[in-house]
């Protein structure tokens, strides 16, 4: 058992320690609890948020995990801790928007230079790696799905001494291991799944100790800790995410069927149809995007639909639609068709859900 997770009184639910500082009645004390490792004051370390990070080093079969206060987060630690002025990264396009808006944007004045390539071009990230410092990729891509040939593509980077950070979210930690075919950190938003009840934003990394030590700076320095309330939040959000994540499958798989045989849908992205989702993906999520006609298609849909909020973000219960070309940076960086709308399948009744689908797709000219 975690040295968090010991009841105090036989709790089904476990404390929050929600303190901002610890205090000792000696000096001695104090000492004792900084070379230990022990909670002192909780932009360092609180008992709960460790109680998450312990939770998902065991998902994920790290050594260790660092949360954060948002994926954003910890993208950017890991980011400002593996590279420095004058180093490249490799990313798959596309991938989340923030992201890449912090590879082009902030990094970018810092010196720091990016490589994009598809994701499903493997020999094309492979030609990449030679020079590059890191890898930052994620599979299945935001708002496509494609999944990428992680293994050849790590131990190339492994051979020429970059390191391989995955953008885990999608998976999130149960429908692949991404550790295990190479990555020497998974990345999360934990806003997503971990939550799964769309009132967290939070984020997490988990991998090797060494590189979860290097994160620690600037964790610490940058300020992007977790709160305690919501790590707690996170913990039960945990106990329920293997049971969620099957139902949102179960209802995004039959509503990907669907979608396919419509003639308003140009074009469906669901992860199981990749290639390679086989040999990395236990299952898809509750990710499907459709490719309508034109803006005013996919506009018409989204307005159409009852059940389904228009709204970012996803890994809820609650089921939205994001319309690409109603967000113009990121339909611009990745070149989107006007038509492409993301659907997050929540866990409300699969009948409800495709038959909103069919009657708003149905009011689409
Ligand atoms: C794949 C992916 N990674 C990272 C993030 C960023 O996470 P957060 O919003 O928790 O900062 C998001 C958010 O939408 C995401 O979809």
């Amino acid at each position: 058992m975690n040295p968090y997770d010991e009841p105090l009184f036989g709790e089904a639910a476990p404390a929050i320690f929600q303190t901002s500082l610890f205090g000792f009645d000696t000096v001695a004390e104090f000492e004792r609890a900084i070379q230990e490792g022990a909670p002192y004051y909780t932009r360092g370390k609180n008992p709960t948020v460790a109680l998450f990070e312990a939770e998902v080093a065991r998902l994920e079969e790290a050594e260790a995990a660092k949360a954060f206060a948002s994926g954003m987060g910890a993208i950017a630690a890991a980011l400002f801790a593996f590279v420095k002025p004058g180093d490249r990264v490799v990313t798959n396009r596309p991938v989340y928007a923030g992201a890449h808006n912090l590879l082009t944007g902030v990094l970018k004045r810092f010196g720091v230079e990016t490589t994009f390539v598809d994701t499903r071009d493997t020999e094309g990230i492979l030609r990449a790696i030679p020079g590059a410092r890191l890898l930052y990729l994620e599979s299945p891509a935001s708002y496509t799905y494609e999944v990428l040939d992680l293994e050849p593509i790590a131990e190339a980077a492994h051979a020429e001494g970059a390191l391989v950070l995955i953008d885990a979210t999608y998976t999130a930690g149960v429908l692949a291991k991404p550790l295990k075919h190479g990555a020497d950190l998974v990345l999360h938003s934990a806003s997503k799944y971990f939550s799964g009840h769309s009132d967290v934003i939070a984020g997490v990394a988990a991998g090797r100790a060494e590189l979860i030590e290097a994160l620690k700076e600037p964790y610490m320095l940058l300020g992007a800790k977790l709160a305690p309330f919501e790590a707690w939040l996170l913990v039960r959000g945990l106990r329920t995410l293997e049971l969620r994540l099957a139902r949102h499958r179960e209802t995004a798989a039959r509503a990907a069927e669907f979608l396919k045989s419509h003639p308003a849908v140009r074009r469906v992205y669901w992860a199981e149809d990749d290639p390679l989702a086989k040999k990395y993906l236990r299952h898809g999520a509750s990710l499907v995007s459709v490719e309508l006609e034109d803006e005013a298609a996919a506009r018409a849909f989204a307005d159409h639909l009852k059940h389904f909020k228009v709204g970012v973000s996803w890994g809820g219960h609650e089921s939205l639609v994001l319309p690409l070309f109603a967000q113009p940076r990121v339909a611009r960086a990745y070149g989107f068709p006007k038509g492409l709308v993301r659907i997050h399948f929540g866990l409300e009744p699969t009948e409800e859900l495709l038959g909103d689908l069919e009657q708003a797709l149905s009011r689409v000219s």
